[in-house]
């Protein structure tokens, strides 16, 4: 099959080009250009994904070689193999021994797939997917989609590619679908959302890996022969592997790489929740083959005639300039085109979070008492977190039991609500609706409700089940008793939690063959229940939480537009987990919350103005007991709490530079936040080790407009933008006491 325009005469599609001549898709970014092309007319190839040109003629095009032991599907041209072709969306079986884009099994038991260049469509904007959180586009000539189908000759199965090319954002967006297009059932074993190769390796591949209170640091490892990734199979993206990686180049030194500023780096972000995989291979000839999507593992899909699966989202970011520009691409892109609500744009209230000043022991009393002091230091929202609900006076019941505890709160939780509100402050809850606690009324009357497997003890996690969300009764039973919670309370908030991961993806209802589904059908009624809940309450601001940080992922971001960063909340060890964070999520994704010392997770003392200047960067709150801190103290807060609203702006929907980064330097970290008029900005800096008799050290700045004069605020001084970046400060390290520094800055 050809390719059959010669080029696209729709004039509102700019960014994408079809050459009929040399079978060529050519896909342009501002700044890339993202090239396929068919060959053999059946094969799509992937030529390749560099800085932008005009036009491509094929001076780096494809070259066939014979190499010993590689299968030749082509009779006449023992050059040509699967196994050393890029192929756009590789199948198995058919030559290509590197790892697959797509495996199935059809009812005779054979798994050998074609897939061959059938045909494609162009189409203004982005067209929604099914089911699953994704990129959206508010007009239609923001961006462009390409969609390819391939098909294999023999089953009928037809897989489309889709490719939403964003014309003033360097990202494509990028999913696939597959339709059983043949007569009879196939059984999907592994479907990706991406699968690109590299024609060459000099790559390090960095990826953000971690643990509970310790999520998303950045980890660089040069590229390898052989396979190396990422996977959960957690039942969550989880804390402990991020649904992100990057190719960062290699400087010819074989050494160095790409930086926070200059230097090629290709971005890959999963737009999900659940099991995933991200891997590269390099093969024998030095070609990285980038995989990312669904986990296989624990994975397959019963295909009958004439149904689509279809798979979730990558945003796939290439930067000419560094990390910089790739973190900056994707935040724009996730705050302004993959959060939604009225939040999106709002500002985020400074709340006080009752979790670490109380736990489990409160009654009303108590908490109108920190909700009192939180108004004296003019914070705008108090939120009620676990231990509202049964009889839950520790961590082992009541889940599923959405309903108040009347010896904490007699007068329920409109009371309590009305007593918080009457005092100036919003409201808000948390809930966490995924779990069931085999101690609760619901697990009493609904044992089936909960996943396991039948007939062997159920594997617990922090005492508790997991709700079986493939389950449409489960799905009904939760919007509905949460609307009624929330409605009750007129909730400002709400904070959704989720503290284990699942190991028993079996459903009551599932019939044999496809208990393989499970686990993304969870994720599919979850998003559903989400989709329910939060159209619903679109004034309310929803944050989401797993165990801290442990579901901190672009699918959550789709119906929540701020995640718990983690349950660390430690100002010095929060440096390097937002700035990890921060790669791949903008700083309006994180909240982040001074908290009391000695610090609960670390034991570490610092400063009430470290802790300040670090929670900053992002949406900002307080999670002590205010009550025991004296006046100075609450004096000091209120002084917070003003200039982070003076900033906020700033924070949460300016540009993001990282300065210093805590995997380049043990010592320091510092970052910016710069308005998108560039006419204020914060610089943060924090000593992370400090040491006495430290040596004194420059700073230059980023972003700013050169030839503006920015004033330091409270420091009567001005300097233009050139001098603050070219020449910088100079700053003498503080100690322990004094571990940072922040300075806003104004134009004048
Ligand atoms: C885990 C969260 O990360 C904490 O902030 C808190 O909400 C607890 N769960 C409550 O159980």
């Amino acid at each position: 099959m050809r390719v059959r325009d010669k080029t696209v005469y729709n004039p509102r599609i700019m960014s994408i080009f079809v050459d009929s001549k040399r079978n060529v898709f050519h896909l342009q970014t501002p700044t890339s250009s993202y090239v396929m092309r068919v060959e053999r007319d059946r094969y799509l190839a992937h030529v390749g994904w560099f800085a932008r040109v005009a036009e491509w003629r094929g001076s780096n095009d494809l070259i066939g070689v014979d190499r010993g032991f590689s299968p030749n599907p082509d009779y006449d041209d023992r050059t040509f193999s699967l196994d050393t072709f890029p192929q756009e969306y590789p199948s198995a079986g058919r030559g290509d021994f590197r790892s697959p884009a797509i495996e199935v099994s059809f009812e005779d038991g054979t798994t050998a797939l074609d897939l061959w260049y059938e045909g494609y469509r162009v189409l203004a904007g982005k067209p929604a997917l099914s089911g699953l959180p994704a990129t959206y586009c508010e007009r239609v000539d923001e961006v462009d989609t390409l969609e390819i189908d391939l098909r294999d000759p023999v089953s009928g199965l037809l897989v489309t590619l889709s490719y939403s090319v964003w014309r003033d954002r360097d990202a494509i967006s990028r999913s696939v679908r597959a339709t059983n297009g043949g007569s009879a059932p196939i059984t999907i074993r592994k479907i990706l959302s991406v699968s690109l190769d590299f024609a060459d390796s000099s790559y390090s591949l960095l990826h953000l890996s971690g643990a509970h209170c310790r999520e998303r640091e950045a980890w660089f490892r040069p590229l390898a022969p052989g396979s190396q990734g990422v996977e959960s199979r957690r039942g969550a993206s989880s804390g402990q592997q991020n649904p992100f990686i990057v190719l960062v180049a290699r400087e010819a030194d074989g050494v160095s790489r790409a930086g926070e500023t200059s230097g090629e780096v290709f971005g890959f972000s999963l737009v999900y929740s659940g099991n995933f995989v991200a891997a590269v291979e390099v093969d024998p000839f030095d070609c990285a083959r980038v995989s990312m999507g669904l986990s296989p593992v624990n994975f397959s899909w019963f295909l009958k005639s004439g149904e689509t699966f279809q798979a979730p989202e990558v945003a796939m970011v290439r930067s000419g300039s560094g990390l910089g520009a790739m973190s900056r691409t994707y935040h724009d892109l996730y705050r302004e085109r993959l959060c939604r609500g009225s939040f999106r744009d709002r500002v985020r209230p400074v709340l006080v979070n009752n979790w670490e000043a109380t736990y489990f022991n409160f009654d009303e009393k108590k908490l109108l008492a920190l909700a009192a002091k939180a108004k004296e230091a003019d914070l705008d929202l108090f939120v009620l977190d676990d231990g509202w609900f049964g009889a839950r006076d520790d961590d082992k019941t009541s889940l599923g039991d959405w309903y108040v505890d009347r010896r904490k709160l007699p007068g329920g939780l409109a009371s309590l609500a009305d007593g918080v509100r009457s005092l100036g402050l919003d409201f808000g809850l948390w809930v966490e609706p995924e779990m069931i606690s085999e101690r609760s009324e619901l697990y009493r009357d609904h044992p089936d409700w909960a996943l396991r497997a039948p007939g062997r003890e159920p594997v617990r996690g922090r005492d508790q089940l997991v709700l079986d969300l493939s389950r449409v009764d489960v799905q009904e039973y939760l919007i509905g008793v949460l609307k009624a919670a929330f409605f009750e309370a007129k909730v400002a908030y709400v904070k959704w939690d989720m503290n284990r991961h699942i190991v028993e993806t079996f459903s009551a209802l599932a019939r044999p063959e496809t208990q393989g589904e499970i686990s993304h059908r969870y994720m599919l009624g979850l998003y559903r229940v989400l989709e329910e809940v939060t159209a619903s309450f679109p004034n309310v601001l929803f944050e989401s939480c797993s165990g801290g940080g442990g579901r901190f992922d672009p699918g959550m971001l789709y119906y929540m537009p701020q995640t718990w960063t983690s349950d660390n909340t430690d100002a010095i060890a929060r440096v390097a987990i937002q700035a990890g964070t921060s790669l791949a999520y903008p700083a309006s994704s994180m909240a982040c919350h001074v908290s009391a010392v000695p610090n609960h997770q670390l034991g570490r003392v610092t400063s009430l103005a470290t802790r300040g200047n670090v929670a900053m960067a992002g949406a900002f709150g307080y999670e002590l007991d205010l009550t025991k801190l004296t006046d100075d103290e609450i004096a000091e807060i209120r002084g917070q709490v003003a200039r982070y609203k003076s900033i906020r702006e700033t924070v949460l929907f300016g540009d993001l530079y990282r300065l210093r980064d805590p995997w380049d330097d043990q010592k320091f970290s510092a970052w910016m936040n710069v308005s998108k008029d560039r006419r204020s900005a914060v610089v943060t800096l924090a000593w992370t080790f400090p040491q006495p008799n430290p040596s004194v050290m420059r700073l230059r700045l980023a972003g700013l407009d050169p030839a503006l004069s920015y004033e330091m605020e409270g420091e009567g001084k001005a300097f233009l933008g050139d001098e603050l970046m070219n020449a910088g400060l100079r700053l003498r390290q503080g100690d322990a006491r004094n571990d940072t520094v922040q300075i806003v800055l104004r134009a004048r």
